[in-house]
């Protein structure tokens, strides 16, 4: 891909940001990162500048944009750990909704009219049909949920007042890292049970805990969607082209369309390391879902995008190598 002008990247010392600034860039981009590094590292922001500064502060926005006029922007910057959301959920609309809105609000007063939305599968909810696809009913459980959902619905109202072009990625469950071991690995805050087999799989933490093993699933356990953060960075390029050329705006799914259960991920996690796993059983989470599979149907017509390395054995894989190695260093 040829492409060319400099992208705002809100988030972009995060685990997936970094991911997206490394294909932007060698997609012929100048990726810019405004992050305040609360859960980033300066150390991800390695292909191109970083504006240090919080989402939520409108006039540090407002100067960065009259100073750099970005082509587009690309917006991560938030929090994201859906369990602590349902104990913060103040902290979380802040950052999420308002910080969303103040960015939007900025964008539009630089001229800036190109945005793509960094949004998430939670917004889903309980989905009744599985592979959930883009017209399905919204019932986000959870503060980080909900607060997804309140940013994304927003955006065709800033559209119809200031003509912006936007696509919302609503990305499944990221799990994985950079083979290049180049950009970031999810936070030690990041609950998700791919990190969480590997930390155990390290003798880290002492077992992996399942939540819940009573689900109306194969093996009783939640099925996701797991995808690896170079697939998703892909298509946030693929994305950035799209709105760029003025590309119809809307909603897409970001996911493998495959469903794998906790224990099975941990199955993966064994093979790719060799290592035994111990597990304990927790109880349910208020607001996991039996099963959440994503249809991706649309994003492979509109952005001629599909997963490469989405499969659970090379994510797997590629997230213990990655979590060994900078154990050594
Ligand atoms: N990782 C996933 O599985 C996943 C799935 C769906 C959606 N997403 C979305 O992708 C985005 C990035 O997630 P991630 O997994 O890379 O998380 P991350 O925590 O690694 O990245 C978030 C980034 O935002 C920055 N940030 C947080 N609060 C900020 C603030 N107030 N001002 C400026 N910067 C701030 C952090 O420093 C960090 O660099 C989030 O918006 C998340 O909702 C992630």
């Amino acid at each position: 891909m040829n492409g060319s002008g400099t992208i705002l990247v809100t988030g972009g010392a995060g685990y997936l940001g970094s991911h997206i600034c490394k294909a932007l860039a060698a997609g012929g981009y100048t990726p810019v990162v405004y992050d305040d590094l609360s859960t980033g590292s300066r150390d991800l922001v390695q292909w191109g500048e970083l504006e240090l500064g919080d989402i939520c502060d409108r006039e540090r926005l407002s100067e960065m944009f009259l100073r750099l006029r970005p082509d587009a922007v690309v917006h991560l910057a938030g929090l994201v750990v859906d369990p602590v959301s349902i104990f913060e959920p103040d902290n979380y609309y802040r950052t999420n909704m308002v910080g969303s809105l103040t960015l939007f609000r900025a964008m539009a007063e630089a001229g800036v009219y190109k945005l793509v939305y960094g949004s998430s599968a939670a917004v889903y909810g309980m989905p009744e049909v599985n592979p959930v696809d883009e017209d399905q009913p919204l019932d986000a459980l959870t503060p980080y949920g909900t607060s997804k959902m309140m940013a994304e619905t927003t955006l065709p109202d800033f559209a119809r007042v200031h003509d912006m072009d936007w696509l919302a990625l609503r990305v499944f469950n990221v799990a994985g890292a950079d083979p290049d071991r180049e950009a970031g690995r999810p936070s030690i805050d990041h609950t998700d049970i791919m990190s969480a087999t590997v930390r155990a799989a390290l003798g880290k933490t002492k077992a992996v805990t399942i939540f819940g093993t009573e689900y109306e699933t194969e093996d009783g356990t939640p099925v996701r969607d797991f995808v690896h953060p170079t697939d998703v960075a892909d298509a946030f390029v693929r994305a950035v082209a799209h709105v760029l050329s003025g590309g119809p705006s809307g909603l897409l799914n970001i996911g493998s369309g495959l469903g794998h259960s906790v224990k099975e991920v941990i199955a993966a996690v064994v093979r790719a390391s060799g290592q035994d796993v111990p597990t304990e059983d927790g109880p349910m989470r208020p607001g996991d879902a039996p099963e959440i599979v994503a249809d991706i149907d649309l994003v492979k017509e509109i952005l001629g995008w599909a997963p490469k390395m989405s499969d659970l054995d090379t994510i797997a894989a590629s997230a213990w190598q990655r979590q060994t190695a900078d154990c050594v260093l």
